[in-house]
């Protein structure tokens, strides 16, 4: 049986209001390269991420701070070279949006102009409404991004579990209404109690996309490469890991050093072959 799925429509920021409205879930994942972009676009999942989070799964930082605009711009070309269907966002990484609102306008409109992507997400609660409502009003879909907000790393003391406590439960459930109302077609939230999360998405209109923030949600995300068992032992709770694909990758990278050492790789099928003529022609000629 196949596993690619038969053409489809784009995904648009109305699959993602329908799929609300019909209690249906919205399917979400990062990718950070063509390749990768093609095989979830493929498998039909309704939206790929080009998340910041590029910077730890692939770039090799402890954060994803040092991301800059070219790399997510970078990135997020490479992804939509890769894609049919589904509906692109681009991250906008640490000082892109935060620094004035026309440079976050301005920024917000490369990821659509330059690299090919059809809404932006950024981190924050009240103090980004203002952002998000000019975003909106060039015409760019913004998604919001609550909870765990990794740009905030130090602020929050470490990547830990956010809402846990009444009072931040209250501003996050606040934080979630003004996104709403400042324009948001959807909004991320991250690591914060599965009750609380159920509750905010039961009670705005928009879409919610839980990475770490439970069943209730109205979609999932989660880091492909955590997905696919990439990133070393560390899993956090809230991944479920589909396959150890570093286990089988590091079973056919030692094979094939092996094969190189034995003499056993390239095999003739691997080789390019001349003619006997050609070959007797070239003969004639290297003696001289
Ligand atoms: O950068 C990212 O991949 C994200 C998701 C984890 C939501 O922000």
């Amino acid at each position: 049986m196949s596993t690619v799925l038969p053409d489809r429509k784009k995904t648009s920021i109305y699959t993602f209001r329908k799929k609300k409205e019909q209690h249906s879930p919205i399917s979400v994942l990062t990718a950070y390269d063509t390749p990768t972009a093609r095989l979830v676009d493929q498998a039909g999942l309704d939206a790929i991420l080009v998340g910041d989070s590029v910077g730890m799964a692939v770039l090799g930082y402890s954060t994803t701070l040092p991301v800059t605009m070219d790399d997510m711009i970078h990135h997020c070309k490479a992804v939509s070279r890769g894609t049919k269907n589904a509906f692109l966002i681009g991250d906008m990484p640490f000082l892109s949006y935060q620094v004035s609102t026309p440079e976050a306008v301005r920024n917000a409109g490369r990821f659509l102009q330059e690299a090919g992507m059809d809404a932006v997400k950024l981190e924050g609660g009240k103090e980004q409404a203002g952002t998000i409502r000019a975003i909106v009003q060039v015409g760019i879909p913004v998604m919001g991004h609550l909870g765990l907000t990794p740009q905030s790393v130090h602020q929050l003391g470490g990547f830990r579990p956010q809402g846990k406590l009444a009072d931040s439960a209250i501003k996050l459930l606040e934080d979630a209404r003004v996104l709403e109302e400042a324009g948001c077609f959807s909004l991320v939230l991250e690591s914060i109690p599965a009750r609380l999360a159920q509750f905010i998405s039961e009670h705005i209109s928009i879409p919610t996309i839980g990475i770490g923030a439970g069943a209730g949600c109205d979609g999932q995300v989660l880091v492909i490469h955590d997905l696919l068992g990439l990133l070393g032992d560390f899993k956090p709770k809230f991944v479920k890991r589909y396959i150890n694909l570093q286990e089988i990758i590091l079973q056919a990278l030692n094979t094939y050093r092996e094969d190189v050492e034995q003499h056993a790789f390239p095999a003739p099928e691997h080789c390019i072959d001349m003619s006997d003529e050609e070959w007797q022609k070239f003969l004639g000629r290297a003696k001289d």
